[in-house]
């Protein structure tokens, strides 16, 4: 099975991707970008950075698109192509009202238009290989005209993240039920994704589901960046090494962030302390109150010390 670092809008950007590779060489994991759109015709700068950054060579990186059209989807995916992009991740799932209320993310996966836009741009672009990450809906089960039109599709897989736009992230509001029938009715390849935290949670996922392509983590591995690494090493590491591991990889991603922003400390802060933002189980609420509060390097340094 394959292991699939999820997208985190905001967490894990190229730097992010390049250090945890680096970090975790003997695991081979796919990384996909936070999603990628158009602003006034064109991919965002930022987008573009993500997309074809220097620090994602030697790694497994899916470029994702967000979309709301087929002139939009077709659009990115010229865009993405004229850089020499060949495997697209299309993001059908994103509960963000910001995104849903304009007709993106999750809000496409009911509607006619987009499905057809998407198997259009896919029949138009064979050179292209794409995989495509869902929820089930916006409020309720609204996956399966979606799931059957890509039957007739040949995709790399289909993330699915089985909670509604409705539902957010909340805990408690995963439909196994529905991820079972996707399992049973898709063709295409399968990557389960949601609430996975442990090497134990992901055992029980790929048990279950024998002929899943792989399983996607995302908070799960921001909280505990060595997971994705214990689980494909099958054992469970102690409490100790994961925080020396996690430590390490921040310290990476510290350095750099020290030698390529210009906005100094509190630049450095505002992207480091976000690493935190998932790991209060794994550090005690202690040090992680004292983490989201610090507000020098020094106060920070000081907050680690308390992790437990
Ligand atoms: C803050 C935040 C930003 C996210 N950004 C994206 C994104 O850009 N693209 C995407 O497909 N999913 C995005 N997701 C969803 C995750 O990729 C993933 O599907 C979700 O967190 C569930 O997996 P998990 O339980 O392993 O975290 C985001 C989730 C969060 C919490």
């Amino acid at each position: 099975m394959k292991l699939y670092l999820a997208p985190i809008q905001g967490h894990t950007d190229d730097a992010y991707r390049h250090f945890h590779a680096r970090q975790f060489a003997d695991t081979d994991i796919v990384y996909t970008t936070p999603f990628i759109r158009l602003e006034k015709g064109g991919i965002r700068k930022k987008d573009i950075r993500e997309a074809l950054s220097p620090l994602n060579e030697g790694i497994a990186v899916v470029p994702q698109v967000i979309f709301k059209n087929y002139e939009e989807l077709s659009a990115l995916i010229t865009l993405l192509k004229a850089e020499g992009i060949r495997h697209i991740d299309l993001n059908m799932g994103c509960p963000f009202p910001l995104q849903t209320s304009r007709g993106r993310g999750a809000a496409t996966i009911a509607s006619e238009e987009c499905i057809n836009a998407v198997e259009r741009v896919i029949n138009e672009n064979d050179d292209v290989r794409f995989s495509v990450k869902i929820r089930l809906g916006m409020k309720d089960d609204e996956w399966l005209p979606l799931i059957s039109r890509l039957n007739n599709l040949q995709l790399e897989y289909i993330t699915v993240h089985p909670r509604t736009a409705k539902d957010q992230y909340q805990p408690d509001t995963l439909k196994m039920e529905s991820f079972d029938k996707i399992y049973a009715m898709s063709s295409n390849p399968l990557v389960y994704n949601g609430d996975i935290r442990t090497p134990e949670d992901a055992k029980m996922i790929m048990e279950k589901y024998p002929d899943l392509n792989g399983v996607m983590i995302g908070r799960g591995a921001l909280a505990r960046p060595s997971l994705l690494t214990e689980i494909a090493g099958g054992e469970e590491w102690d409490h100790a090494k994961r925080l020396e591991a996690m430590k390490s990889l921040h310290r990476s991603l510290i350095s750099y962030y020290q030698e390529n922003l210009i906005g100094g400390e509190h630049q450095i802060l505002s992207k480091i302390l976000p690493f935190w933002e998932y790991a209060e189980d794994e550090i005690g609420r202690k040090a992680w109150k004292a983490i989201k509060k610090a507000s020098t390097m020094a106060k920070y340094q000081t907050a680690l010390t308390l992790i437990e």
